[in-house]
């Protein structure tokens, strides 16, 4: 059954595992208003945790996976509030695609159709994407005359070659979802009839997977690109280490005998083990 979170501009569903949360304002080609940036925080953050919940899809509703951020509610509007506004909107924006870098579950992007700028930074959040091959990927901003902000650039050089990268900041051209795979914005294009079987295919895989290796794999994989290879391996032993003691029940009897037995204070001692 499809739920709408609070301002029903996004709309989800969970299936077999699957939350498949989706852009839900169409006719405004799925632009991220305030208000989106709002509700789509409220919807992942209640979905996080669900025992229901292994994957987590990102799609949009009807031909745009998202234009980019509202040039009127996002731009014009909150610039009208002052810088305050400005940065309130921007605390909101980036703050769910940060929270969606590091959920705990697995996720895909899902690009359904028009992706631009703005929506670079929740493609990227997205441990995986994929696209339709009819779908357009635009670094529009040059065109109404921004560079691409709000993490758009950087999206742009981690994920494409540096040529790629400038040739797209720079001329604000589209390329369809052929072009995008090719060039590593998204991992395989598909036609658009096709693409939700592929998609469900690929979540399926995952939720076969033991979901704490799968958490740790996917942090690991954003940490160690930007680390030199001494502190790369160095962070993937501990990480592995921390994985592999996840269930560790030390530090709750630690929490149990101070504040239920009150046989000690952490303040002055240490925990009978
Ligand atoms: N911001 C605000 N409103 C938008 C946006 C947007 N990013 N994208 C579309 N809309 C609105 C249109 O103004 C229009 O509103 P209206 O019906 O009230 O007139 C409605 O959505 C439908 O848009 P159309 O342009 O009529 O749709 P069409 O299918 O012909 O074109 C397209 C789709 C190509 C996506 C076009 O809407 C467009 O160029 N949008 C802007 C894309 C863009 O450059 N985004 C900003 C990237 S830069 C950044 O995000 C920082």
């Amino acid at each position: 059954m499809t739920e709408l979170s609070s301002n029903g501009v996004v709309a989800y569903d969970v299936a077999d595992g699957i939350a498949w949360v989706k852009y839900n304002r169409p006719e405004k080609r799925n632009a991220q208003s305030p208000t989106l940036n709002r509700d789509m925080m409220e919807v992942i953050d209640a979905l996080e945790y669900r025992d229901d919940v292994g994957v987590l899809v990102l799609t949009g509703e009807g031909e745009a996976f998202c234009a980019g951020m509202d040039l009127k509610e996002y731009f014009r509007d909150t610039e009208a509030q002052g810088l305050g506004g400005t940065r309130r909107a921007q605390r909101e924006a980036y703050g769910w695609w940060r929270r969606l870098r590091w959920y705990q579950k697995p996720t895909i992007a899902m690009v359904n159709g028009w992706c631009f700028g703005g929506a670079y930074g929740p493609l990227f959040s997205c441990d995986l994407a994929f696209a339709a091959e009819e779908a357009q990927f635009g670094l529009s901003e040059i065109n109404w005359g921004i560079l691409p902000g709000g993490g758009a650039t950087k999206v742009a050089v981690e994920l494409m070659p540096f040529r790629k990268a400038m040739y797209h900041a720079m001329m604000g051209e589209n390329i369809d979802g052929k072009t995008a795979a090719e060039w590593g914005l998204v991992n395989e294009a598909h036609p658009l009839t096709a693409l939700k079987e592929r998609v469900t295919a690929v979540a399926k895989a995952l939720l076969k997977k033991n979901p704490v290796a799968l958490k740790a794999t996917k942090d690991a994989v954003r940490r160690v690109s930007i680390l030199p290879y001494d502190e790369a391996e160095d962070y993937l032993i501990r990480a592995q280490e921390a994985a592999n003691s996840y269930d560790n029940e030390g530090r709750k009897e630690g929490i149990r005998q101070f504040i239920d037995e009150k046989s000690y204070k952490p303040g002055l001692g240490v925990y009978d083990k």
